[in-house]
């Protein structure tokens, strides 16, 4: 199993260009269900997760031309040969659940192995099939499978959901757009990605307005057609490299970003003394290693308040913060498994239900660690930047879900990180 080795204590200086949004591509490659025409998908990170989901949805039947290093994506499925995704195909990552609601909307059926995905907390889909149920679908739950059907077609709906989710939100969308009627979506999610999947949905032809609001309202129609479509820029990539220039100290232009995304962490870099500069497509990260980082509190909630999936790199960058920070975790309920291991670097770090106590050191130690899920991963990345002497960090596979060419684009700013390949 790789390992990534780094040796601290290096400024980073330069250009990072940010790649598409996993998110949004993995809920794009599912879209691309939706319609018989062929699609293109262009800026399509290559990661461990849009390269699984092709995996499934060449099972399904659909033919995908994706030529390494291109980013550009083409998608050809004019029929459905198969509605299962099977549990070994599910299992591995959540978002590969999103199959079922263009699936249902488009073959009137499918049987879909519940997910599985980072180990976060229990994530059910509960609220995922309560959407489908209001549309009209038969949801049975047996041995393991969702088994949903919606013979007659799925009917527009008054959806409410009880909490925001973002992919309950976004899966009811790609359901939605099909659908014999209105349907009208409340208490929806406001993540940019849904705002990108809707564009994308609405170039190929569907009727929805309001993506990016708490009320969506969507015109289904009868078919969709196949387009070009650019995905968006990870927003959470780009949070992630800022923390890290925050941390080190040095001067990066993050390019090819959406600095709107980005507004909680930026505004809590700045307090952290951080110099944010942003233009329409660039965000400048600034810091003079010799001035102390200062504590900010955190409290991570739904777009637009601060992004669970930054959580734990701002973590990272608080352990060396001039004071103690208090970090509550809203969304999921196991999101602090980076701190005993941000705590082998040397960090101060209490933990008690959703609340992390940060107490800043004036200095890490490298050691060895071991990365529990994506965004956890990322953030003993940026503690082993920081840190003095040798940062080995084990399970690497967990960074490769989310992080394209992460070693490479941080060594181009002066980091000293390398991949260890087969490492014991
Ligand atoms: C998505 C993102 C993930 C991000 C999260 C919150 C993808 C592939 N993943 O995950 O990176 O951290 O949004 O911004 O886009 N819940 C239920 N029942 C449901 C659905 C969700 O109880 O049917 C709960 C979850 O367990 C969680 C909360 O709702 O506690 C929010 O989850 P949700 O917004 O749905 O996150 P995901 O879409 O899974």
């Amino acid at each position: 199993m790789d390992k990534i080795a780094i040796t601290g204590g290096n400024e980073l200086n330069g250009n990072i260009h940010i790649s598409g949004a996993k998110n949004s591509a993995l809920k794009l490659q599912a879209a691309a269900l939706l319609t018989s025409e062929p699609m293109v998908i262009t800026n399509m990170p290559e990661l461990a997760d849009t390269r699984f989901m092709v995996q499934l949805l060449e099972q399904l039947g659909m033919t995908v031309y994706w030529p390494k290093g291109s980013g550009r994506m083409q998608t050809h499925i004019p029929e459905i040969r198969s509605t299962i995704a099977p549990y070994d195909l599910v299992r591995k990552m959540r978002a590969t659940f999103n199959v079922l609601g263009p699936l249902l909307a488009r073959e009137g059926h499918a049987t879909v192995s519940l997910p599985g995905g980072c180990a976060i907390g229990a994530r059910p889909v509960d609220l995922h099939l309560k959407a489908f149920e209001a549309m009209g679908a038969d949801i049975v739950i047996e041995g393991g499978y969702v088994k949903a059907a919606a013979l007659r077609g799925l009917k527009g709906a008054h959806v409410v959901f009880p909490f925001v989710s973002v992919g309950a939100t976004e899966h009811a969308m790609l359901a939605a757009v099909l659908a014999d009627g209105e349907t009208v979506l409340e208490n929806a999610a406001r993540e940019p990605e849904i705002v990108d999947i809707a564009n994308c949905l609405i170039a190929m032809g569907a009727r929805i307005e309001g993506a990016g609001t708490s009320t969506i309202t969507i015109q289904g129609v009868t078919s969709l057609k196949g387009i070009n479509y650019k995905v968006i820029p990870d927003r959470i990539e780009a949070g992630t490299f800022a923390c890290c220039v925050a941390a080190t100290g040095g001067e990066v232009v993050l390019t090819d970003v959406v600095p709107s995304t980005l507004g909680a962490l930026l505004n809590a870099l700045r307090q952290a003394g951080v110099g944010v500069e942003t233009g329409e497509d660039y965000i400048k990260i600034k810091r003079d290693k010799n001035v102390p980082i200062k504590a900010v509190d955190i409290d991570t909630q739904p777009h637009p308040g601060f992004p669970t999936d930054l959580q734990a790199q701002f973590m990272g960058l608080m352990t060396i913060a001039d004071g103690t920070s208090i970090f509550r975790e809203n969304i999921f309920e196991n999101r602090f498994m980076h701190a005993p291991e941000l705590r082998r670097l040397g960090a101060d770090i209490t933990v008690r239900g959703n609340e992390a106590v940060v107490r800043g050191v004036k200095q890490l130690k490298g050691a060895q660690v071991m990365a529990t899920d994506l965004r956890a991963s990322v953030s003993l990345v940026i503690a082993g930047l920081v840190a003095e002497g040798e940062t080995l960090i084990g399970r690497v596979y967990h960074l490769d879900r989310g992080f394209e060419n992460l070693e490479e684009k941080l060594s181009n700013c002066g980091a000293k990180i390398a991949r260890i390949s087969g490492a014991e």
